[in-house]
């Protein structure tokens, strides 16, 4: 086994001085840019037959409509934070202290952001704004590509929870809307999560695919996806899709339109490694596989996907050949299709990582470290990026786009154990070159592999 030569993460320090991260945009608490009442606001009830409520009882929704698709003209005549200190319309539920954002990833000039509807209260769950907006604290966010797509409760169409979004080669957003409300003690499935693809250049909606039931189950829980494509191939895509709580792989194929589910041991949580402390809060989580990451294509053809549960510390592949065909992917005994990589090391738990393809470089958010680690792809190189028990509380999404890493940290133990206090920062973007964040670790100077197509 390839275990042997893994270096713990754990028990590096960094004492080089790398660059490290540089903070970009930090908030103490979410607001957004609030549309402009009665001139783009206009309150309408109207009977929406396809909506049917929690309770299917099919009573006609009190609808809030916009005038115009996109946010494209709403906000010409106000500079950053004119709006959000208008303050929300009377008819937009708002509540500071519910709006916990979890997904950070930037296409040209747009930082999106997302908010989940994790309780009530929050007005807009996908979210972005200017990456080189002048003013880097407390920016509010200006939903996407609309308000009045957003906004809950609503016709059916509208988004009700994101948690985080992918972004292709192709200039498209990809996310999945679990289509549930999780407020404790009253969680409503509003409809059954749906994979949503929106073209960036136009803002208008490509592709909506309703996830089918029997891939699904009651703790499902969708939080991220990654896609699977290249530049030549648009039309040929697939989104990876980890079911953190249902232990799956929802594979979808954008061409077939059509998703299967994958199972395997390796998705669950591994017992001993259930195990949090952070920002001084004992807790366990039972989260399986996580999130998932891609290389990119080898002389087969195929990317390897790697993978691991949010409680656990070990890594695994398997080939996208066998993903991407329903037989192999869903046949009841896998060989050696999926092949355990390594462990990380006690204290290892990730949420979020992303692989640098051009130098293999894998970024990982430590969650009980507080930290962002690299890594090389079997392990046998590792370290730390940054950590700051302070700042970093919770790296929840961590993404690579270009030559640049972003992480976004969120404190979020504080939120479901403790208390935020919203007169601190709580929320924040770090951000850095791949180079310059790897500077002066022992994942720097890897050189770009040989291709050979
Ligand atoms: C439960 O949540 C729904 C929306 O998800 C909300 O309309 C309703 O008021 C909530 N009920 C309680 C008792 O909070
Ligand atoms: C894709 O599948 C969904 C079902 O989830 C269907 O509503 C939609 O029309 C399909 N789209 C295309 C382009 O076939
Ligand atoms: C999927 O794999 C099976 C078994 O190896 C093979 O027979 C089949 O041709 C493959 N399908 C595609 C579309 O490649």
């Amino acid at each position: 086994m390839r275990g042997e030569s893994v270096i713990f993460l754990c028990c590096l320090i960094t004492l080089a001085l790398g660059k490290g991260l540089k903070l970009e945009f930090s908030w103490s608490r979410i607001t957004y840019q609030w549309p402009k009442d009665g001139q783009y606001l206009k309150r309408q009830v109207k009977t929406e037959s396809r909506y049917r409520g929690p309770g299917g009882t099919g009573r006609s929704s009190d609808v809030i409509t916009f005038e115009g698709m996109t946010n494209a003209n709403e906000f010409d005549a106000d500079g950053p934070g004119v709006g959000a200190a208008r303050g929300p319309p009377d008819n937009i539920d708002y509540q500071f202290v519910n709006n916990i954002p979890m997904g950070a990833n930037v296409w040209r000039n747009k930082l999106f952001i997302t908010v989940p509807r994790r309780r009530l209260g929050v007005p807009s769950t996908l979210n972005y704004i200017p990456l080189d907006s002048p003013l880097k604290q407390d920016v509010p966010l200006i939903p996407y590509p609309s308000w009045e797509i957003n906004l809950f409760p609503g016709p059916r169409e509208n988004f009700v929870s994101v948690y985080r979004v992918a972004i292709d080669p192709c200039d498209r957003l990809w996310f999945v809307d679990t289509g549930i409300i999780e407020t404790p003690g009253n969680t409503t499935i509003v409809k059954q999560s749906e994979i949503v693809v929106i073209d960036l250049k136009t803002d208008r909606i490509l592709q909506r695919y309703t996830i089918p039931e029997d891939q699904t189950t009651p703790t499902s829980n969708l939080a991220s996806l990654t896609i699977d494509v290249t530049e030549n191939s648009c039309s040929d895509a697939y989104a990876y899709i980890p079911d953190l709580g249902g232990y799956g792989l929802i594979v979808y194929s954008l061409r077939e339109n059509r998703s299967w589910k994958v199972r395997h041991n390796y998705f669950y949580v591994e017992p001993l490694a259930g195990e949090f402390f952070i920002a001084g809060h004992h807790f366990q989580w039972n989260d399986g596989i996580f999130s998932v990451e891609l290389t990119d294509i080898k002389k087969d053809g195929y990317r390897d996907m790697y993978f691991h549960s949010m409680a656990g510390t070990n890594l695994y592949r398997v080939s996208t050949r066998i993903l991407r065909n329903e037989t192999l992917a869903t046949r009841s005994y896998h060989e050696d299709d999926f092949q355990f990589v390594g462990d990380r090391g006690p204290n290892s738990q990730t949420s979020s990582a992303d692989i640098h393809k051009p130098t293999n470089i894998m970024f990982l958010g430590l969650v009980n470290q507080n930290a962002l680690g690299c890594a090389n792809l079997d392990f046998a190189t590792a370290d730390i990026v940054q950590r700051d028990d302070q700042r970093m509380i919770y790296p929840t999404d961590v993404k690579i786009v270009k030559d640049k890493v972003y992480v976004f940290t969120n404190t979020m133990p504080e939120f479901l154990y403790g208390r935020l206090n919203y007169d601190e920062v709580n929320f924040r973007l770090w951000q850095n070159t791949v180079q310059g964040a790897v500077e002066g670790t022992k994942c720097e100077g890897r050189k770009p592999p040989r291709t050979s197509y």
